[in-house]
């Protein structure tokens, strides 16, 4: 095949994957807990070349050289799968804002992932891809599939044990994922550089040793359809997040006054008997997780508060789509 498209979308975080153990191979303190959107998507094209070289361009336009490099450092890892010096062009396109706390590099590594794999004719199973993928980035390793998914920290040095699997499927509970925009523009510290940062927090031990007890809250609330369950643990393991980021020096504030406005609006709805909750990435966006039928009237509520830009609507999305594409 000579042109291969992918699209894959980003997931949200119920426990948060903050903090490394190894950085090159992007192999997490803890594992993490996610669920995958529907709607929001990154699509990757992978072509070869017949030149050695790469080429990669976001939406037609040659991409920044740092980028470009970041991207063909990943691909790197599949040209050695194949052992061949192969050059790919590459496209990529996403019809959500990048960079500003919505995981576009997860969606952009797993689309990219599944289709550098499928162009270099690499027969790899989806385990393969996850570990793959969370080369490029760490939440791209849960990407690589739809609906509920797990990433396990692993143990290994070399990575093998750390890779992401779906624990419940996209039709499991029918919830909705509000994202309330309070700032579209890209974040200033992105996650890589606020993981490290964070892991100097005076917290850190503990946000480290409490973390499996909020996995396996999470896990037997999803199990449960237990929404309050789920939503007061998912807020909790956010918070205490943000908790280190803000106890470093010098400190890491991802929110705006909007940011915290929101949280406060779902925390009255919850007063008023909605059932919502909210969860925060490295971004001054707000993600609120509510059932599908009362999704309006949470949009509705959210959309009044003061700085909110937009409302993006998700729900649990079933995971990437793969396609040949004309070279
Ligand atoms: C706050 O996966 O973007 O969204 O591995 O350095 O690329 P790198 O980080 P990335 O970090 C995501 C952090 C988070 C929490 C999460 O998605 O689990």
């Amino acid at each position: 095949m000579d042109a291969v498209e992918a699209v894959a979308s980003p997931n949200i975080a119920l426990a948060k994957y903050w903090g490394k153990r190894d950085v090159e191979l992007n192999l997490p303190v803890t594992g993490s807990l996610s669920v995958t959107l529907e709607g929001l998507e990154t699509r990757a094209r992978v072509a070869l070349r017949h030149r050695p070289e790469d080429r990669v361009c976001f939406a037609g336009t040659p991409a920044p050289p740092v980028e470009a490099r970041r991207i063909s450092r990943f691909l790197q890892l599949f040209r050695e799968l194949r052992g061949e010096p192969v050059g790919l062009d590459v496209d990529l396109a996403s019809n959500f804002p990048v960079a500003a706390g919505l995981a576009s590099s997860a969606s952009t590594f797993a689309a990219l992932g599944i289709a550098a794999a499928e162009v270099l004719g690499l027969s790899l199973s989806d385990r393969e891809l996850s570990i793959l993928a969370r080369r490029g980035s760490g939440s791209a390793a849960r990407s690589v599939f739809g609906g509920w998914v797990e990433w396990h920290a692993g143990a290994a040095a070399d990575g093998t044990d750390s890779f992401a699997e779906p624990i419940a499927p996209s039709d499991w509970w029918d919830l909705s994922i509000l994202v309330a925009v309070t700032d579209p523009a890209p974040k200033a510290v992105g996650s890589t550089d606020g993981m490290r940062r964070s892991e100097a927090s005076p917290y850190f031990a503990a946000w480290r040793d409490s973390h499996a007890a909020d996995l396996e809250e999470l896990r037997a609330a999803l199990q449960a359809r237990d929404l309050p369950r789920l939503g007061a643990t998912m807020e909790h393991n956010c918070l205490k997040m943000h908790a280190l980021a803000l106890s470093v020096q010098p400190p890491l504030l991802y929110w705006r006054p909007a940011t915290v406005a929101v949280m406060q609006r779902v925390l009255t709805l919850r007063g008023e008997g909605r059932e919502a909750w909210f969860t925060i990435d490295a971004g001054p966006q707000v993600k609120v997780l509510c059932p599908s039928s009362q999704a309006e009237a949470v949009a509705a509520a959210l959309a009044e508060v003061s700085g909110v830009k937009t409302i993006l609507r998700s729900r649990p999305g079933a995971g990437p789509r793969r396609s040949e594409a004309r070279a």
